[in-house]
């Protein structure tokens, strides 16, 4: 059957069809539904990440906001190739449910690229999982009693934080450094929490160039984690999606590798490595709490999508896959250079912000008087957006002069210009302070120079 001719473009590209939106909800319409709201539902917050995407998709702005890899990198006719096999020779099985644990095939492309960081899982204590997202969630779901403390690095990742509050979880953060979580800040807590009778269900942790600070765990402190918990008996949530996107220095070893999986879960994905689309990543957990974790996963989605599994499979078969980390890795250095040297010409010098060995996202600190929620406000009138810092936070106010930067989801040229804009925002608040105070201006000769007007800057291609 044709479409109607006004779901196609003049060259014959398929248009969403115009969708038919309710009018705002008022509060009539609130009143009737309230009373059947669970009381979980009072504690879960949105994600900032989530209402941030339907602003920055606007192809006039410039989003450091996402978190997203390039997909544009991954070569359309091997996709293609590779879908067209998986039709061709194992349609039907492609198309049909699968175990909920996942497929053997699978799991061996996860211990291929498990083993590429040192560690090799037995395939019995992987879980294929709807991404690392629904990893975390499985094992909120699995551990985590309303009330419950669970410990997180601060900041920690923004889709984190909604997890642990919508099991209703006291997450209680500690402060990382340039080498990651200060872990005698976090064994001063733990020693607080035992006065008081508390034991944390786990400590969540992203030790790899972290999201969204950009640090990483140093050596030494990996070590004192796991003696921390070995002793203790506390259970460590490694979460490490950006461990292969390395840029420099010599890669560290993984807290699974470290404890040999008894205190650790892994949580692991190939979103950030081959494309978040598929939506597939991964969980390692010791048997008993496997054995919760698979029928936690059958209550929520039966499976994981069996066409993702057999897409990686076939993916993998072809044994280029570490080809492919080693061109995003050339993209995404060079990306943070000049994310690193555009905010060493438009931030003010009162700022400063990681460095980041790898990964996805640099951390800037703005003066205390800035607050990046409103400053976002402003910045998305220039049509430029980031993460504000309060997000990594459970309380919500933390980190309020902080921001997250991404610079794996934009090219040099977007990146060069949205640094700019955002100089150019926190440069006028610098400028309003000091006028207010009368206290001495922060903003150098420099970037007063090239921080003027915004320039029109091409919309990016759709
Ligand atoms: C630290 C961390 N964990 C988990 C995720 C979730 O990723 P996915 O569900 O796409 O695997 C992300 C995504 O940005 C992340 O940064």
């Amino acid at each position: 059957m044709s479409e109607p001719r006004d779901q196609r473009s003049e060259n014959n590209v398929r248009r969403p069809a115009p969708t038919h939106r309710r009018p705002h909800t008022r509060a009539r319409d609130l009143e009737r539904y309230a009373g059947l709201f669970a009381e979980r539902t009072r504690v879960m917050r949105s994600s900032a990440m989530r209402d941030l995407m339907e602003i920055t998709a606007r192809p006039e702005v410039i989003s450091l906001a996402g978190g997203l890899p390039d997909t544009s990198t991954f070569p359309p006719q091997s996709f293609a190739a590779q879908m067209t096999r998986i039709a061709q020779e194992s349609s039907a099985e492609a198309l049909q449910y699968g175990p909920t644990e996942g497929y053997s095939e699978t799991k061996e492309c996860i211990r291929a690229v498990m083993r590429a960081e040192g560690m090799d899982p037995d395939p019995d204590d992987i879980i294929v999982t709807t991404g690392g997202q629904q990893a975390i969630d499985l094992v909120a779901k699995t551990l985590v009693d309303p009330g419950d403390v669970v410990i997180a690095e601060a900041p920690t990742y923004p889709g984190a934080v909604p997890v642990f509050s919508s099991y209703q979880a006291e997450t209680l953060q500690v402060e990382v450094d340039s080498d990651g979580m200060r872990i005698d800040l976090l064994a001063a807590l733990l020693d607080r929490l035992a006065r008081d009778g508390r034991r944390p269900k786990f400590i969540y942790s992203v030790p790899s160039f972290q999201n969204p600070a950009g640090v990483t765990l140093s050596p030494d402190r990996r070590r004192q984690l796991i003696d921390i918990c070995r002793e203790r008996e506390l259970l460590v949530v490694e979460d490490n999606p950006y461990g292969l996107l390395r840029y420099e220095g010599e890669p560290a070893e993984p807290l699974y590798k470290l404890d040999g999986g008894d205190y650790v879960l892994y949580v692991g994905t190939f979103s950030k490595i081959l494309s978040p689309g598929i939506r597939l990543g991964w969980l390692c957990a010791p048997p008993p709490i496997m054995a919760k974790v698979v029928l936690g996963k059958q209550a929520s989605d039966l499976c994981t999508s069996t066409l993702s599994q057999y897409f990686v499979n076939e993916y993998f078969g072809e044994g280029r896959w570490r080809e492919y980390i080693d061109s995003l890795i050339s993209v995404y250095r060079a990306r943070r250079d000049v994310m690193l040297d555009s905010l060493e010409r438009h931030f003010p010098a009162a700022a400063s912000w990681s460095h980041p060995e790898g990964g996805l996202f640099l951390w800037a600190t703005l003066p205390g008087y800035i607050d990046t929620t409103d400053l976002l406000a402003r910045a998305l009138r220039d049509n430029v957006a980031f993460v504000p810092g309060a997000a990594a936070y459970a309380d919500g106010a933390s980190g309020s002069s902080s921001m997250r930067l991404n610079f794996s989801g934009s090219t040099e040229d977007e990146i060069r210009e949205g640094i700019r804009r955002i100089g150019h925002v926190v440069s006028e608040q610098v400028e309003l302070y000091g006028s207010i105070t009368g206290e001495h201006r922060t903003t150098s000769d420099e970037q007063r120079a090239t921080s003027g007007d915004v320039l029109p800057f091409p919309p990016r291609a759709e």
